[in-house]
């Protein structure tokens, strides 16, 4: 019997993990401290009312022998893939609810999905990113490949400075810079996974997030994509989803590589290693799309965007270069006086008992740089505001 070694090859710990270590290990030392989190981006609202009652309806069902749900279909209950089809049409995008597969999150997706996808592929990654893009492809002993986002680019990286590789991810929103490509740079990404024979996985988990209208919300705004992206997408930030478990991947019938749809492939892995996301999740997912649903984590987004102003404010008034924050829940700062990341982190946390996430964690581009989420209660982030001020500004 022989491991997978390529596990050997990852860092030692997941950054979150790591984060959330260094923390509880402070708090133990300090149980009496309060510490307050802008880690790691998880949602602190509760569920909004459409989706509870949904939930609580759907509970109802499973209850009654006549309503009773087992096992569901892999690729999602029909009613819930038609209403991601209507919202995409929102967008002026139109698919067909047996391109949208109903998932427990993107982030398992994100690794699932090179199930499907030879292991001799190249895989292109920007730099600073969500860590499990590149774990999961470490985990698989693929080559990895990297493009930089830096201030020059507005932590944008663009093809032009990219190699040439079988996969690329792309996230945008951006975690965890918050940048957010336009139309004319994400047509970019297309045109260069079309010349190149590129699969394009672009991680639509905080597309909810986007205020500029001129922004796109999917890949499938863009000309081309349906013939060389997967879309994945997430309820975690969205409608807080986090602790509920549900998400979404589009793979569109029109992506065919070595002359097979990638549609019926994704689906054959599907029916044999999942079992689909719980009925009544379903049926709270659903529950987003209605008129009222949506009117509730709308207000719920500006209750986060308004953390995120009161974080820029205090950035602002420290003269603090900060990005993000504006189409995203994450706000991207520079570490004060020249600080490594992980040196911020600990300068922070003990003197201002405030926990952020060191940029060195997303890679390498992100050292220098820090990042604060706006996912925290509304008290809590400007008490943390003001004991970030106090640690920065007796520096
Ligand atoms: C983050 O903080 O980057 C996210 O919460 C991680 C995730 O979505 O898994």
């Amino acid at each position: 019997m022989k491991i997978n070694s390529h596990y050997l090859e990852l860092q030692n710990n997941y950054l979150f993990s790591t984060v959330a270590k260094k923390t509880a290990a402070f708090q133990a030392a300090n149980p009496s401290l309060d510490v307050l989190r802008l880690s790691i981006g998880d949602v602190t609202l509760p569920l909004c009312p459409s989706v509870v009652r949904a939930l609580h309806n759907a509970t109802d069902e499973m209850a009654s022998a006549a309503t009773f749900r087992g096992y569901g279909p892999e690729q999602g209950y029909g009613f819930l893939r038609e209403a991601l089809c209507k919202y995409y049409k929102g967008f002026g995008v139109d698919l067909e609810p047996t391109e949208v597969f109903v998932s427990d999150g993107a982030k398992s997706d994100l690794g699932n999905v090179l199930d499907i996808l030879s292991n001799e592929n190249s895989v292109l990654i920007p730099d600073p990113v969500y860590p499990a893009y590149l774990d999961v492809n470490v985990m698989l002993g693929r080559r990895i490949l990297t493009v930089a986002g830096n201030r020059e680019n507005g932590f944008k990286p663009s093809p032009e400075d990219a190699p040439v590789a079988d996969i690329i991810y792309i996230c945008s929103p951006n975690n965890p810079t918050g940048a957010a490509y336009n139309r004319t740079e994400l047509k970019a990404w297309v045109d260069f996974a079309l010349a190149h024979g590129s699969l394009i996985l672009y991680d639509a988990a905080y597309e909810a997030f986007i205020r500029d209208n001129t922004l796109p919300h999917s890949i499938y705004e863009i000309e081309g994509s349906r013939n060389c992206a997967i879309e994945l997408c997430s309820f975690s930030k969205t409608a807080g989803f986090t602790g509920t478990r549900c998400g979404y991947t589009v793979v569109p019938h029109t992506l065919v590589f070595d002359g097979t749809e990638l549609n019926h492939l994704w689906n054959r892995r599907q029916c044999t290693k999942f079992n689909g996301v719980p009925y009544i999740v379903q049926r709270a997912a659903e529950a987003v799309f209605s008129e009222q649903g949506q009117s509730e984590i709308h207000s719920a987004l500006s209750y986060y965007f308004d953390n995120a102003t009161t974080i820029h404010e205090g950035l602002n008034a420290l003269g603090i270069w900060h990005t993000g924050g504006v189409s995203s829940p994450y706000i991207w700062m520079e570490c004060p006086k020249g600080l490594s990341s992980w040196d911020f982190f600990d300068i922070l946390l003990e003197r201002g008992n405030v926990v952020g996430t060191p940029g060195a964690g997303f890679g390498k581009q992100g050292e220098g740089y820090f990042r604060l989420t706006a996912f925290g209660d509304r008290e809590k982030t400007k008490e943390a505001v003001k004991r970030l001020t106090a640690v920065i500004q007796g520096l």
